[in-house]
């Protein structure tokens, strides 16, 4: 057996070293060329992704609105007062038709500030970004005269439908979560309410 390579042997090794060496890439180098895809299975398929555009669709969106009707997982609501806010005869409720416990309570602030707080502002007087860098009128939840009859119900629906220039909640915020804001904003409320007569009384 022979153990010792021969000449030409060595110089073959010592070119694909080299070609290794100028072609290759070892763990950690850099390279601004795309990695060898050996095996791409379906890594790359003719595929629309979340906000992309689309010529295929009229409207030019590649995402499509839920088919009308559609429920999300555990988002079932049978009674219609607690999924819509209004009574049988279509008027607004004037209370929260579920339990606010503490747990929703504390919820409802969390929710609070991250939907509704970067426009109508953490303390609901609308000082929000949208009013401070771009002029535009946002509603301030102790305004007393938009809010001197304003029911819980009718709170419910803005939330979950948007009014004027304010967009709906309805996709991003369960149902639930929305009653809890809106007991989080009556507690806004209150809470100025109190603030501003004890003021007045010193
Ligand atoms: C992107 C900014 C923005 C966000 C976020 C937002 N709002 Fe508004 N909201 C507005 C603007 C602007 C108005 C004034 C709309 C108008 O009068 O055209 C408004 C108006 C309102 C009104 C008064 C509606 C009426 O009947 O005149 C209520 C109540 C309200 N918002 C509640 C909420 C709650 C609760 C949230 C959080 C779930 C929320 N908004 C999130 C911008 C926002």
């Amino acid at each position: 057996m022979r153990l010792r390579p021969t000449r030409s042997e060595f110089q073959i090794a010592a070119l694909l070293l080299l070609a290794l060496w100028t072609t290759g890439c070892v763990r950690g180098c850099r390279s601004s060329r795309p990695p060898i895809h050996f095996n791409p299975n379906m890594d790359d398929q003719l595929k629309s992704e979340a906000q992309e555009s689309s010529d295929f669709f009229y409207d030019g969106r590649a995402m499509r609105d839920p088919v009308p009707g559609t429920v999300a997982r555990g988002e079932l609501i049978e009674d219609e007062t607690v999924a819509t806010g209004k009574d049988a005869a279509g008027d607004y409720l004037t209370g929260i038709p579920i339990e606010i416990d503490d747990a929703l309570r504390t919820r409802g602030a969390e929710r609070y500030s991250i939907y509704c707080a970067p426009c109508h502002d953490r303390k609901g007087n609308g000082k929000g970004v949208l009013a401070e860098r771009g002029g535009v009128p946002t509603a301030s939840f102790h305004d007393e005269v938009k809010f001197a009859n304003y029911p819980d119900g009718q709170l419910f629906d803005t939330i979950t439908n948007g009014v004027g220039l304010m967009a709906g909640y309805r996709y991003p915020i369960s149902t639930t979560d929305r009653w809890a804001i809106v007991a989080y904003v009556r507690t806004l409320q209150q809470e100025k309410r109190a603030r501003d007569q004890a003021l007045a009384g010193n």
